[in-house]
């Protein structure tokens, strides 16, 4: 059976071998070993590029979703890019500050913010708070009562649209945990309008993850106008409008949004309003920018049904079985012709949920081949873990023919760093 390959620039074939820009992968992880996840820095450099060139001439301000991937290296890439962040931790925070990120283009979002971490963004002088709550709210001024500074503040909205994606990446429903009713923000604008502590700046919003329609944008940004005018009748200045992140990336089917169409959207429902419009895309930013590469370790067959047993597991991405996701497999080396075969390719990990395929047509590999794990580049090693005492990955960032180690692989030490016996 002829099968077409998934080509990603920054990663492609050389005489059957995949290759990282100018370097033999097989370089690499004959030093550093596997489980690795690799990045193409110019191909994140591209997609950056390629954002930001979308909303050329609006007033803009483009704030990277750490979550989607906090290496230090990631983000010192797109801080020298001019890129601002958007954060949902004092972790976050903190890698931020480290990687050269400018405070004063930082937005702090989430819905359980502590005391500790508020004060934290508070002192560094960071450009927004994305408040969830009334009781958010009154901590935050709190805070900025004891450090005697003034909190600059959004509301986040709920807009009660539904993001036509995975239920555990929706956000912009009433059910779900995050923003404050649509309804409720003249009022709570009420209830601070005299607190000196605080200064409101604008609203915000984020309606899921991996969207790849543009009708739930549209929803929510018609109600999200609708607001920023209603509250303008009432005399309340409006002066930044986030509309958070959520576009999707093709890991198998999906048709990605083009970037210039959701740009006219955003122009058509918010150029009215001179306010300068904040987003917080975090996938789309990384998408094809990086890999995992894993070893066979094992074949097994149980009942003719052929499993590849690889070093990398649910640990070092969860994606497969935490959403059901779907990510492009290829064998480092195709150089030669092979049959081809329905594999499930599993993780080491004591877990049924442990896979990163399943019933994906492979080629014939033997023990110690190496295989790619496509589009890991968001949400990869963010969402690692050490489940099952295992050491997460180690990082690399390829320019050309260059290549760094930028977070080198855990040790059994760092395993029990933080940890004590019982005297
Ligand atoms: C508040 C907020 N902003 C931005 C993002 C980034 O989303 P994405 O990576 O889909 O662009 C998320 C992710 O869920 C989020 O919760």
């Amino acid at each position: 059976m002829k099968r077409k390959e998934i080509k990603v620039k920054g990663f492609a074939r050389r005489d059957g071998l995949l290759w990282g820009e100018d370097v033999d992968l097989r370089t690499i992880t004959g030093k550093i070993g596997t489980p690795c996840f690799i990045y193409s820095r110019p191909v994140l450099l591209a997609n950056v590029h390629r954002f930001q060139e979308a909303f050329t001439g609006m007033n803009a301000l483009i704030c990277f979703a750490v979550k989607a991937n906090r290496s230090l290296a990631i983000l010192q890439t797109l801080a020298q890019q001019g890129l601002g962040f958007d954060l949902v931790s004092g972790g976050e925070l903190e890698a931020v500050l480290r990687a050269g990120g400018c405070p004063q283009r930082l937005i702090y979002s989430g819905v359980g913010k502590t005391r500790d971490e508020l004060y934290r963004a508070l002192s560094r002088g960071i450009f927004q708070f994305n408040v969830e709550s009334k009781e958010e709210l009154e901590g935050i001024r709190q805070c900025a009562k004891e450090l005697g500074c003034c909190a600059p503040v959004a509301l986040r909205v709920n807009p009660d649209v539904e993001a036509a994606t995975h239920p555990y990446i929706g956000t912009g429903s009433a059910q779900h945990k995050f923003g404050i009713d649509l309804a409720e923000i003249p009022s709570l604008l009420e209830t601070f309008r005299g607190w000196k502590e605080i200064r409101f700046q604008g609203l915000a919003c984020h309606i899921g993850s991996q969207i790849c329609s543009l009708r739930p944008f549209h929803r929510a940004f018609s109600r999200m106008a609708q607001l920023v005018r209603d509250l303008r009748t009432a005399g309340v200045r409006v002066k930044t409008i986030d509309l958070g992140g959520g576009l999707g990336v093709r890991y198998h089917r999906e048709k990605p949004l083009c970037l210039k169409k959701y740009a006219e959207l955003i122009r058509k429902y918010f150029a009215p309003f001179d306010a300068m419009i904040l987003m917080e895309p975090g996938r789309r930013l990384m998408e094809d920018a990086g890999i995992l590469v894993t070893r066979l370790l094992y074949r097994k067959e149980t009942r003719g049904k052929q499993f590849y047993i690889v070093d990398a597991g649910m640990n070092d991405l969860i994606r497969p079985t935490l959403y059901q996701a779907w990510h492009p497999i290829l064998p480092i080396n195709l150089s030669a012709k092979r049959k081809v075969r329905k594999t499930d390719v599993v993780g080491p990990l004591c877990e049924t949920g442990d896979f990163l395929a399943k019933n994906r047509l492979l080629p014939e590999m033997e023990p110690g081949e190496e295989l790619a794990i496509l589009q890991a580049a968001a949400y990869g090693y963010a969402q690692s873990s050490n489940y099952n005492a295992r050491c997460r990955a180690a990082e690399i960032m390829i320019t050309g023919k260059t290549w760094v180690e930028i977070r080198r692989r855990e040790t059994l030490d760092d395993l029990f760093r933080t940890e004590v016996l019982l005297p």
